[in-house]
């Protein structure tokens, strides 16, 4: 009798036991202050020196531990990363309007360049108007294709520099090998100055527009370095590495230089009527009226300024380290590079030049830039976002305030949409309807939902005919006795991510 006492005794104790610890264990997945999983960090710190130079590999390198949605602390700063398309999908498909806003770096406050900026601005009412004006802009297919003389000038200048330089270097008996990001870089800069000024700022052989172009870099640099004050904001007034002291100088320079541009056309459209102007993105920031009762009545004079560096920040960098990661594939895949030649021949043949309207009969060309991008994405975290309320995601609580990663390098590599991940292959786009125009979450190089780049379309543009015009032109080999099996493909981190080591190439004009 006693035995089955204990026995009833002891199979309730352990009854009991097993149901308070599922009870727990439920109640815990339900707790809404749950966090995602993330390395425990050390005081104070947190993560901030786990995070590495390269902190997207970093990251990525995290998955098999942790899973694609990882929490970190970063100093002070709550951080979510989103690092698989299944989780990128739940992110934009349910969440962007709470996560459409911007953590926002302190050395952009300088000169108050947040307050007019688009990609860093807070989201609400100025924003909307500047989205508004850039989208009409630089988004839509009709004012693009009115743009598309600017894009052929500037590429066919490009191409007319690398001729002169390999001449020059023939003529001195050298090889002529070029730093071909170079050229790629004053190409890009010079569209943007050319759709937003009208004019070449930048002259390979001139130094005309050197002193902004200084600026720029500077600029660039400093937006680009990791900053301690961002962490802990209490340093944010002693700035102990300097950078919001640099940005100041850099950023009021290049601020001035266009300020003086500006001028410079507000007295010469000021002379004319309004059919005469060039009808520029200047004219189209300048003449902006307010129609509703949202936001200021004009784009106020430091805020013009603003937006038109802007320009130059998002889109001359972005689009050159791209060109550049994709002569870089190519020259390291011989198999691709013959195709694309050998389509390129067979559309366009040797009797003229590559036009933005053969790019629809280039599928291979397409399927090049797709790839490039998936394994190469230039902004690798997309902009931090940040959260404007506190919200659930995937089961977590995410509170308000925290700064949003997107890891697009990682989501390009995501092993359950990529077959081969790591591989080059731009036959996976061929027949394929996967896209980056945002609404395909396992290729988001352009971002996705509200803040999805403003210039894709003109990026677009830029990648394609660059990249055709390019291969069209010249023959292609490595500089430096570099094989396709020693080519170093090592990244750099600035505003972008670069190769590491700058692509050397030993061009021949092609034979017509
Ligand atoms: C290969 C070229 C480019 C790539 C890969 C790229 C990528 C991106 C990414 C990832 C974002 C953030 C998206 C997000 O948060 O979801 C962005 C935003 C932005 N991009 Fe680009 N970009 C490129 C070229 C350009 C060009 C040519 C321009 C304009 C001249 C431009 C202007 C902007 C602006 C203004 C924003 C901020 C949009 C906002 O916050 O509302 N980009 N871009």
């Amino acid at each position: 009798m006693e035995c089955i006492f204990s026995w009833v005794v002891w199979s309730s104790a352990f009854f009991f036991l097993v149901t308070l610890i599922l009870l727990l264990k439920g109640k815990e997945s339900k707790n809404p202050r749950r966090k995602p999983p993330g390395p425990s960090g050390l005081p104070i710190v947190g993560n901030i020196f786990d995070l590495g130079t390269i902190p997207h590999q970093t990251l990525y390198n995290l998955i098999p531990n942790y899973g694609p949605i990882l929490w970190l602390k970063l100093g002070s700063v709550n951080t979510l990363a989103i690092q698989s398309a299944k989780a990128a999908t739940e992110f934009f498909k349910n969440h962007d309007h709470i996560f459409c806003d911007r953590k926002c770096p302190i050395a952009v406050t300088s000169h108050n360049y947040n307050q007019g900026s688009l990609a860093i601005g807070q989201y609400g009412a100025y924003w909307r108007i500047l989205r508004r004006i850039c989208s009409m802009e630089l988004l839509i297919n009709r004012r693009i294709n009115d743009t598309t003389h600017i894009r052929r000038k500037c590429i066919d200048n490009m191409l007319q520099f690398i001729e002169e330089d390999v001449a020059a270097a023939q003529a001195r008996g050298e090889s002529g090998e070029l730093n071909l990001v170079h050229y790629l870089f004053v190409m890009a800069f010079n569209i943007i100055g050319n759709l937003t000024l009208s004019r070449d700022l930048l002259n390979s052989h001139s130094t005309e527009g050197e002193e902004f172009f200084a600026a720029m870099s500077k600029v660039m640099e400093w937006a680009g370095a990791p900053n301690l004050a961002d962490f802990f904001p209490f340093l944010q007034r002693l700035d102990p590495q300097g950078i919001k002291k640099g940005m100041d100088r850099d950023m009021g320079r290049a601020m001035h230089i266009i300020a003086g541009l500006v001028k410079e056309r507000t007295v010469k459209d000021n002379k004319m009527t309004k059919e005469k102007r060039i009808n520029d993105f200047l004219d189209a920031v300048l003449e902006y009226e307010s129609v509703g009762k949202e936001g200021p009545d004009k784009i106020s004079n430091q805020n013009v300024i603003i937006i038109i560096l802007e320009m130059f920040f998002a889109g001359s960098e972005t689009t050159s380290s791209t060109l550049e990661w994709a002569m870089t594939e190519l020259l390291r895949n011989p198999e691709s590079m013959r195709k694309i030649k050998e389509e390129l021949d067979r559309i366009v043949g040797r009797n003229r030049k590559v036009e933005e309207t053969d790019i629809n009969e280039l599928p291979y060309l397409k399927a090049v830039v797709k790839e490039t991008l998936r394994l190469h994405p230039p902004i690798p975290l997309l902009l931090p976002r940040n959260s404007m309320q506190e919200t659930e995601f995937s089961g977590y609580h995410i509170p308000k305030d925290t700064q949003i990663f997107v890891n697009a390098w990682a989501i390009g590599r995501d092993p359950e949409c990529w077959v081969e991940p790591l591989c080059f292959k731009p036959e996976r786009f061929l027949g394929s309807n996967i896209d980056y125009k945002g609404q395909n979450y396992e290729l988001i190089p352009f971002g996705s939902g509200r803040r999805i780049c403003v210039g894709m379309s003109l990026a677009d543009r830029i990648l394609h005919l660059t990249i055709a015009s390019l291969i069209h032109t010249f023959e292609w080999e490595l500089g430096g006795n570099i094989t396709p099996q020693t080519l170093d493909m090592s990244e750099r981190m600035g505003i972008t991510v670069r190769k590491r080591i700058p692509l050397k190439v030993v061009l021949k004009k092609c034979v017509i």
